[in-house]
């Protein structure tokens, strides 16, 4: 039976091979797409292909054989799959990791269901792999995901991490430390 990690609004299910596609649908071909990545708004930030997608989420975001590494979970309501969101590399030096999460379309956001997601995702890391600090690093420009981290409790911060993923050329740096 798949572990599910239950929230207040959402269940995050660990996501298997059969989602990488559609997660990668959903990244790049969605009505949020536009709002992350790829010009006009984001002509910095390329939307990626297939092949660059699997690149970067290796087979073990998918299949738990490496959660040290990295992991990706479907963020559900309802049964649905409405989106994804993802850790690096826990760091073994000071328990950091990165964050990422993108919904599936414009139908979902502004309900609640991003910060849910990044609260319940935190808590689960912080009890099961004692992480101590969460780390994201969007564009000054995404108002909306930068609202959704504050209200997860997220601070701007002019520390710059060892190892950071965002390629932006404005990106800030949030960070939320467990208490
Ligand atoms: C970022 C994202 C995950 C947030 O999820 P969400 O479920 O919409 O987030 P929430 O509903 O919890 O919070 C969104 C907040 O942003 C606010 N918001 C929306 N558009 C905004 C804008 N243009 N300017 C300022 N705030 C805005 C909402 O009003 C809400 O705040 P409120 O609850 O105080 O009213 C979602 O918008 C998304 O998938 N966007 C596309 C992908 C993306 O940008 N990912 C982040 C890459 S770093």
């Amino acid at each position: 039976m798949t572990e599910r990690i239950i929230g207040k609004k959402v269940t995050l299910r660990p996501a298997t091979l059969a989602d990488r596609r559609p997660i990668f649908d959903w990244l790049t071909n969605s009505d949020l797409t536009k709002f992350m990545m790829g010009p006009p708004i984001y002509p910095d930030s390329p939307v990626p292909t297939w092949e660059e997608f699997v690149n970067d989420y290796k087979e073990y975001f998918f299949d738990s054989t490496k959660p040290h590494l990295g992991r990706c979970f479907v963020i559900e309501v309802n049964d649905e799959p409405i989106g994804q969101i993802n850790h690096d590399k826990i760091s073994s030096a000071d328990g950091s990791t990165e964050l990422d999460i993108w919904l599936k379309s414009s139908k979902y956001i502004n309900k609640g269901y991003g910060t849910d997601a990044i609260i319940t995702l935190n808590n689960y890391l912080a009890d099961k792999y004692r992480c101590k600090k969460f780390i994201i690093s969007p564009s000054k420009r995404n108002h909306a995901a930068i609202r959704a981290y504050e209200k997860a409790g997220f601070i701007k911060t002019d520390e710059v991490p060892d190892r950071l993923l965002s390629d932006y050329n404005d990106n800030i740096i949030l960070t939320k430390i467990m208490p």
